[in-house]
């Protein structure tokens, strides 16, 4: 089987590399040339744990190509779709461009029998108008939507929750090839539904839609609490323990951010507007706002305490907008960062990988090569990104390395008591402040 990936971003790259693991002879396409020349030599153009491996091993098998030149996809059994769908700019819809330009630069390559499978995330109607456009040309669209989250993009392409096919009305010969695309993962039990494209198309929106509630419900949680003197992590892993709630992206912090959850939301409700129904995902709004005032108060947070400390220096820990990952787009912890410096604030970064893409998007950060090198001097601490690397941080070996004795943890993950013990005033979101200890190792300096 002949496979083409339209598109070499976090989706396509990823899939690419899953299809030639597969056993596929697969051909990645994208008209960034920078990126396929590094795609070319087996190295992402982003991280992604697990994906030099694939990409490497598919590339030095020769089953795994990369070109910029579209008209490699002919002869291709399956073409996949994987270009982005950003916010469109001055407004909230998504914009399609990406997609109409790779459907309209494949039109020429496509002959009967060949399937376009599109995975990007779409505004609901897009599919059918693909669908119409390729017709002429003997080729067949479904659609494909992909689940992957970044950190995990790996796992989850090749091993996913369940496969969802939205194909025309009685249109066999489209499941029958994408069943024979992903047999290997069938074969494993993996739950496949049929589907219309509207349906296929819904279904991921209204995944994400989800999950962004779960969370900024979570975070309304962490507000009142916050004026109550309640603890949102203990409310948290209460109702979690209820089934039909359950514990997971329930977790109170920062919020959420990235290239998918917040553009998803807000193109969700532009398109429900243009059909009519602005009132159905006006939650959506409150989401979006609820999600977004959470990097407000980190802000007022870490402002109240330079004042009381009488500082003016942050270290922050974590600018990815979750870990294991160097992607900045719409990054909580970048909004604080910048905010801060927009203050006058001279705040010092630190990220294990997202250093290099954060300084892309804000040229004016200071980026620290460690963590030690990012608290020496600080007058602050604050945790926007919940990495291994910070977690596993001993308290005690901070409190050596800096005159800072409090440290704001923006994603409720660390141990405060041990960060306590160790002689630091630990706030978090949503949770009441912990003192340092009493007889704590180290104490408060005497400014
Ligand atoms: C998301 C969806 O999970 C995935 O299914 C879809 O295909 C693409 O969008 P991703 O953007 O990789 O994936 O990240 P995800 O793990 O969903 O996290 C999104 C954001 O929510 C991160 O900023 C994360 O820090 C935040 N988050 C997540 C929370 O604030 N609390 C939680 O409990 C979980």
């Amino acid at each position: 089987m002949k496979i083409a990936v339209i598109g070499c971003g976090y989706l396509g790259a990823v899939h690419a590399a899953a299809m030639a693991s597969l056993g596929y002879e697969t051909i990645g396409i994208d008209i960034d040339e920078a990126k396929i020349e590094r795609l070319r030599r087996g190295e992402p153009p982003f991280f992604e744990p697990g994906l030099p491996e694939l990409l490497r091993a598919g590339v030095d098998a020769g089953t795994l190509r990369f070109t910029a030149d579209v008209a490699e996809a002919a002869g291709s059994d399956v073409v996949f779709v994987a270009v982005g769908t950003p916010q469109r700019a001055g407004s909230d819809a998504a914009d399609l461009t990406y997609v109409d330009a790779a459907i309209a630069s494949l039109l020429p390559h496509l002959a009967p029998g060949t399937l376009v499978a599109g995975k990007s995330t779409v505004p609901v109607g897009t599919a059918q108008r693909l669908a119409e456009l390729i017709a002429p040309t003997g080729a067949t669209l479904a659609w494909n939507p992909e689940f992957l989250r970044e950190g995990f993009a790996v796992e989850d392409t090749l091993a996913p929750d369940r496969l969802v096919y939205g194909v025309a009305d009685g249109d066999e010969a489209s499941v029958a090839a994408l069943d024979a695309v992903y047999a290997a993962i069938l074969a494993r039990g993996t739950e496949r539904l049929v589907m219309s494209f509207a349906t296929a198309e819904l279904v991921k929106v209204s995944a994400n839609a989800f999950l962004a509630t779960k969370i900024s419900f979570i975070n309304a949680m962490a507000e009142l609490s916050e004026t109550v003197g309640a603890d949102v992590t203990q409310l948290a892993d209460a109702i979690g323990l209820d089934a039909r709630i359950g514990r997971r992206f329930l977790n109170a912090g920062l919020g959420f951010g990235g290239g998918c959850l917040p553009k998803d939301i807000r193109a969700f409700q532009a398109r429900a507007t243009e059909l009519g129904h602005e009132q159905t995902l006006g939650f959506l709004r409150e989401v979006d706002q609820i999600n977004l005032r959470r990097r407000d108060r980190m802000v007022e947070l870490i402002d109240g305490e330079l004042a009381r400390v009488g500082g003016d220096r942050v270290a922050l820990l974590g600018l990815a907008f979750k870990p294991n990952s160097d992607d900045v787009r719409d990054s909580p912890a970048i909004d604080v960062a910048r905010r801060l410096q927009e203050q006058g604030r001279v705040v010092t970064c630190y990220d294990p990988e997202a250093g290099e893409t954060a300084l892309r998007s804000v040229p004016t950060l200071t980026i620290a090569a460690s963590v030690e090198e990012a608290i020496r001097g600080a007058d602050v601490l604050a945790l926007g990104t919940e990495w291994q690397e910070f977690r596993d941080l001993d308290p005690v070996a901070v409190a050596a390395q800096t005159e800072a004795r409090v440290i704001v943890d923006g994603r409720n993950t660390l141990d405060a008591k041990r960060w306590a013990a160790a002689g630091f005033k630990v706030i978090g979101l949503g949770r009441p402040d912990t003192a340092p200890a009493s007889g704590a190792l180290a104490s408060e300096p005497s400014a």
